[in-house]
């Protein structure tokens, strides 16, 4: 009994000490780049380390996002982009949220029917291939509209590592090395000259992109009329024209990013913010969260039967409803109150059945009454001083159209693909739109991008996001879920597996080698058809969680040359 005594105090006093020891140091395993009060991760080392170096000179996490986001459209051409658009949501160290549109719009010659042909069928690549295929970029009045709102350091220092980057060059990875031999033959397809991508680069080599590094010094010089206007609009505009395009300089001139509120929404104890419309990110994952709420997720276990089953039956009725109510706010009137309230969502709901699969041919957009795109890039950042932004960036497709304006350096978007060119029509990630996404001129096309920032405590939490078009909005869904609910660090919650289900095509989509036979039988057997063999990787998702010792823990999607960097 004298040895049991002294036994019993010791694990009376580790429980204790367990208790005061908050939720996630308990039980969240650390295994991603740790930094003390800032940080980037980005789909390349060399983005990162430039958005960093720019906060260790002083500059905020607003500075960083830009010097990141034009790092990007260097090492990265892919989908980093002066000739694309994306979204921003931020959360400043006051707790003030916002988002900011940078989205893309349909030229002025744009109309409904543009991508059919006289038969009313859908004409086979025009929307993403070629001059066609280019919605107006946003990209870079975006990195004005931020610099103007909150940028604490001149332009030009921001833009300055990118001139220089281009100049000096960027060594080609591996995976880079793979993706431009499978592109390179669209880039010849599309273009009439020979571009710098065309040569047969290795990994190792090192690519000069001295026309690009022109183009930023031009911005650099004039602002943002060193791309919307006199050469490098010339440029653009002559191009995109000889080779059967629509835009004009007019459509240029008069582009403008928009400041939105985010989407916020509670999930338990976390305050979420995400992207409002053109996004359809945040209110699929409100819808998505909140139809997940009144369950114990965590009891059931990570990726298990009983998850899969409920985040699949969550996500197919968010996604019916996307395809019918989500379009550009300043065109459609989009009921966003009752979409993300539980009473509507619970309703949703009300059908669902552990014992098999609702079909997706029965189950349509919620009725509401009195009613009145896959290779993306995302970075999260998180500032010394408690700024925090989750930003994605896009050309749509990879190079997005393939047009590549020589002469200026740099890729065009195939954002109008995006749009729904036929309702009931699938675009290129297998998503169905309807009127509300129908196509026309100065419109926005509908998004899945989803950056998120995420509360705990009136504090920030995570910042996350993630490429992959429709598999964006449910690889940050489970990004959150993993660290939230089944306790895995930053970098494991971006590693661990993840599946996809959209409503229509009727089918769940399991990364490769993630999910064991057992689970796939289990659930083929309540009527869930799988797709698992050559199935894709979903997402790179790139994202900071907040310690409870206050560091900063990244999470570098090992799916990509994704890096995290800080200090
Ligand atoms: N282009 C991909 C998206 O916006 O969702």
């Amino acid at each position: 009994m004298k040895k049991i005594i002294p036994f019993i105090v010791v694990v009376f006093l580790l429980i204790q000490c367990k208790k005061n020891i908050p939720e996630t140091a308990q039980n969240n395993k650390i295994t991603g780049f740790i930094a003390d009060s800032a940080m980037v991760v980005s789909a390349r080392e060399e983005a990162s380390k430039i958005g960093v170096a720019i906060m260790q000179k002083g500059g905020n996490a607003f500075d960083a996002m830009i010097a990141t986001e034009l790092a990007l459209a260097v090492a990265y051409p892919f989908a980093g982009n002066i000739g694309g658009g994306g979204f921003m949501v931020y959360r400043t160290s006051d707790g003030k949220t916002g988002a900011l549109d940078y989205r893309e719009k349909a030229p002025l010659a744009a109309s409904k029917n543009m991508y059919l042909d006289e038969n009313g069928n859908i004409i086979e690549g025009k929307s993403t291939l070629g001059a066609m295929a280019v919605g107006v970029p946003g990209t870079v009045d975006g990195l004005f509209k931020v610099h103007q709102k909150f940028g604490s350091l001149p332009f030009s220092e921001l833009i300055q590592p990118s001139i220089d980057l281009a100049n000096k060059g960027v060594v080609v990875t591996e995976k880079q090395a793979e993706r431009l031999a499978f592109y390179k033959h669209f880039f010849g397809e599309v273009n009439d000259t020979i571009i710098v991508l065309d040569a047969d680069w290795k990994a190792g080599d090192t690519i000069k992109y001295v026309k690009l590094a022109k183009t930023l010094e031009r911005i650099r010089d004039f602002g943002r009329d060193g791309f919307y206007k006199g050469e490098t609009a010339e440029m653009l505009v002559n191009y995109v024209q000889k080779l059967g395009g629509i835009i004009t300089k007019k459509d240029l001139e008069i582009y403008e990013a928009k400041w939105r509120n985010a989407i916020e929404f509670t999930y338990k104890d976390l305050k979420i913010i995400a992207m409002s419309p053109p996004s359809s990110g945040g209110i699929c994952n409100a819808q998505i969260f909140k139809a997940i709420e009144p369950f114990d997720i965590a009891s059931f276990g990570h990726n298990s039967l009983k998850s899969v089953q409920l985040l699949t039956e969550a996500e197919r009725r968010a996604y019916a409803d996307r395809s019918y109510y989500l379009g550009d706010p300043d065109f459609v009137t989009i009921p966003i109150d009752t979409l993300i309230s539980s009473t509507y969502i619970q309703k949703r709901m009300a059908n669902f059945s552990w014992d098999k699969a609702t079909p997706s041919s029965t189950l349509k957009h919620g009725n509401i009454v009195g009613f009145e795109s896959d290779e993306t890039t995302h970075y999260s950042i998180v500032d010394k001083y408690g700024n925090s932004i989750s930003a994605t960036t896009t050309l749509n497709g990879a190079y997005g159209s393939k047009v590549y304006v020589s002469e200026g350096g740099f890729f065009l978007n195939n954002e109008m693909d995006d749009f729904s060119s036929k309702p009931g029509i699938p675009n290129m990630f297998g998503l169905i739109g309807a009127e509300a996404n129908s196509i026309a001129p100065e419109k926005r096309m509908l998004s899945s991008m989803t950056p998120t920032i995420v509360e705990k405590n009136n504090q920030f939490y995570m910042s996350v996001g993630s490429p992959g078009g429709s598999t964006i909005i449910t690889s940050v869904l489970q990004t959150i879920l993993n660290v939230y609910e089944f306790k895995m660090g930053m970098q494991d919650a971006v590693n661990a597996p993840r599946f996809h289900h959209q409503w229509l095509p009727d089918v769940v989509t399991f990364e490769p080698k993630g999910f064991d036979s057992l689970l796939v039988n289990q659930l083929q057997e309540k009527g869930y058809q799988i797709k698992q063999e050559n199935s894709v990787i979903l997402g790179k998702v790139d994202a900071i969680l907040r310690l409870p010792n206050g560091k900063l823990e990244g999470g570098a999607d090992y799916r990509g040359d994704d890096k995290a960097a800080g200090f």
